[in-house]
């Protein structure tokens, strides 16, 4: 499968043919690897075995936690060790993580070397790598500095997943629905046959048809400044949720947060009259379904408002969200009111016990 994104290829299961062809054209003086100690346990080998280059490694401390201005500087520091010129080209080889940082390391080395995102996440392959931001946190902000630069190729070879936690696949799953829900009620009426991860899927066919999505929205608007936004559904509330859960002892992964966040914000959109009631329960059945054990305590409505006023998707002092018109259809900049967020806060206290069921 290949899809031919306008400014860079993205191969999905295509064989390595494709991925030597890439650097080959190049004319990489060295190839780096970018590798965490999960990847390279569970990837790394596969990767030597079908490429066979001499690849030099660069490896870094799996988390985000780790995605730091330190992480970055011992990057830069192995680039500069083993004389990397501004032919060699980084493969970033890993998450999400690996994606932002690798990329964001590889763009300003030397003010610019190619790098190629190889996804080992299914968040990653869905999401982190198609797009073109890259970032590492600072001052406590996630992705507090980047910059938008697409990679020279994304390679992405669904064997990867084998080895991935089934908690983090289910991360990742969240930001499939997602696109489903804003942009194809098609995709979505085949996403909603998936009633388990544990059986076999089908994931090329599906990060074919996420990755062509987010795709064609971030190409008419690469920049965020209107369509790009809809990306954002269930993550206004999700991120709101995600930060206050960072310091607490129940550990949510980001696409568990997010699913929430599509529940949450599915809900407000039914209490806009955006959906029919019909929507909101198609979508509240499929969510509990999948993320059952996620529903959570939410935080109080000052401490989620609190959380909402740092959003960067505020406009004018309003909380702007993205939310569904219709299931396949998403709108941007809905305004919702405190009243409206404690009408959603009343209804969510109501039905916890019937969502952990
Ligand atoms: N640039 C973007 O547009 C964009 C979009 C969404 C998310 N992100 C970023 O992505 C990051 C989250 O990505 P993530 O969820 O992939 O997290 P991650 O990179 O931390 O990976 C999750 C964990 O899985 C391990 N792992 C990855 N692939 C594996 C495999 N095949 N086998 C075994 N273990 C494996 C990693 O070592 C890590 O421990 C965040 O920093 C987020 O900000 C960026
Ligand atoms: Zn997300």
């Amino acid at each position: 499968m290949y899809c031919m994104n306008t400014q860079y290829p993205i191969s999905i299961n295509k064989g390595w043919s494709v991925l030597i062809e890439h650097i080959t054209s190049l004319h990489a003086s060295k190839v780096f690897v970018l590798v965490d100690e999960n990847t390279k346990e569970s990837c790394l080998p596969i990767l030597e075995t079908n490429l066979s280059l001499d690849l030099i490694l660069i490896e870094i401390t799996s988390g985000e936690v780790h995605k730091t201005i330190l992480t970055c500087q011992h990057i830069w520091d192995q680039l500069r060790i083993h004389n990397a010129d501004r032919k060699s080209v980084l493969l970033n080889l890993g998450g999400g993580v690996i994606g932002d940082m690798g990329g964001f390391c590889a763009a300003s080395y030397k003010r610019g070397i190619p790098f190629i995102q190889i996804p080992t996440s299914l968040l990653a392959m869905v999401d982190a790598s198609v797009g073109g931001k890259l970032g590492i946190d600072m001052f406590g902000l996630k992705n507090m500095v980047g910059l938008f630069k697409n990679p020279s190729a994304v390679f992405i070879h669904t064997a990867f997943l084998k080895t991935l936690d089934p908690q983090e696949l289910r991360s990742g799953f969240a930001e499939i629905i997602k696109h489903g829900l804003i942009a194809d009620s098609t995709y979505w009426e085949i996403i909603k046959r998936i009633r388990t991860l544990e059986n076999p899927i089908e994931w090329a066919s599906l990060i074919s048809r996420s990755i062509q999505i987010k795709s064609s929205i971030v190409e008419k608007d690469p920049n965020e400044q209107g369509l790009r936004k809809i990306l954002n559904f269930g993550h206004t509330l999700g991120h709101a949720i995600e930060s206050h859960f960072l310091g607490s002892d129940q550990h949510l992964l980001h696409g568990e947060a997010i699913a929430v966040g599509m529940l949450l914000e599915a809900r407000l959109a039914y209490q806009k009259g955006l959906i029919s009631m019909l929507s909101f329960d198609e979508i509240y059945e499929y969510i509990c379904t999948l993320y059952t054990d996620t529903i959570i305590e939410l935080p109080s409505l000052d401490r989620l408002v609190e959380a909402l006023n740092n959003d960067k998707k505020n406009e004018q002092n309003q909380l702007a969200f993205s939310l569904l018109e219709d299931i396949g259809s998403c709108a941007y900049n809905v305004f919702v009111s405190l009243d409206e967020l404690a009408l959603l806060m009343e209804w969510y206290k109501g039905h916890q016990s019937n969502l952990n069921q």
